[in-house]
């Protein structure tokens, strides 16, 4: 497929989605998704990639939904495409993703970032969700997944005021997992893919899986979710291998990855 609003790359086994319109700053219309949604099922399908990388440019890593596309939308057209929904597409990617966030991450595109499994960000980085200042309120996961992550007085805050917050102050609620300067972010965002994609793969896939489970459940069933997983990797290669390597001190050679 040919993308018009993405570039798509392979770095060894990741897989590295690049959102292009930079004179939109990368505003989410119909047709990212589309696109998104094409290149991860392809990274999906590839043997070869073990996590995958969704990043932006130094200035913007969405300012979120379109709104230029949307305006005009009424409820009826709203209601039966069941808009945003697609969005949900997104988020059934199994293999780990690192959303490496530079610029603005606004509405569509604060929860872009939060649909990928975690979140690393160059110091200019720029969080919120200012659909309040629209007339609208946040429509892709903001009012739900903001609140699990940072906590109901940040989400209210960030939610009713529609204010940005900036990348220590999303470091420090608990949003993005690690702070880099933007020259490097896609670099280190890479690094640490492609340490993920070294690792098993089912192991990985597995993990994320059962973290995302936290996000779902009861604590008591979430630790019965973990620990069938973790009893079932007794059935793979690469948990043989991974105890042998360390037991004979040398690097494991990983059958499934
Ligand atoms: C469409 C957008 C856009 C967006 C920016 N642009 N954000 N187009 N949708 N979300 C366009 C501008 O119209 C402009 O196009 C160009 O990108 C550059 O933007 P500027 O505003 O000129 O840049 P700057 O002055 O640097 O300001 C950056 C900014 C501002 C602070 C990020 O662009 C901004 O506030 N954008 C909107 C942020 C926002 O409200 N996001 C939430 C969207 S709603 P032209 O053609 O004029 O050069 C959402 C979910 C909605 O995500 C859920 C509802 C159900």
């Amino acid at each position: 497929m040919a993308y018009e609003t993405i570039l798509v790359e392979t770095r060894g086994k990741v897989g590295l989605i690049t959102l292009n319109r930079p004179k939109a700053l990368n505003a989410l219309n119909s047709q990212v998704l589309k696109e998104l949604l094409a290149a991860t099922r392809a990274f999906e399908a590839d043997d070869g990639i073990g996590c995958l990388v969704v990043t932006g440019s130094e200035k913007a890593f969405a300012a979120g939904a379109d709104i230029k596309e949307m305006q005009a939308k009424s409820y009826v057209e709203a209601y039966l495409e069941d808009f945003f929904a697609g969005w949900e597409d997104f988020t059934r990617c199994r293999k780990p993703m690192i959303a490496a966030v530079a610029g603005y991450a606004l509405g569509g595109g604060c929860e872009l970032a939060m649909m990928c499994d975690f979140i690393i960000a160059a110091d200019n980085a720029k969080f919120g969700q200012p659909e309040i200042t629209l007339g609208v309120m946040p429509g892709m996961g903001g009012s739900q997944r903001l609140t699990r992550f940072v906590g109901k007085a940040k989400a209210m805050d960030l939610v009713l005021t529609g204010r940005m917050m900036d990348a220590a102050e999303a470091e420090r609620c608990g949003l993005v997992s690690r702070i880099v300067a933007p020259e490097v972010l896609v670099e280190e965002a890479l690094k640490a893919a492609q340490k993920i994609a070294d690792f098993s793969l089912p192991a990985a896939m597995m993990a994320k899986e059962a973290v995302n489970r936290a996000y779902e459940t009861t604590l008591a069933e979430g630790l019965r979710f973990e620990r069938r997983l973790f009893h079932s990797m007794f059935a793979l290669e690469d948990q043989k291998e991974g105890m042998a390597a360390f037991a004979e001190k040398r690097k494991p050679n990983f059958v499934n990855r």
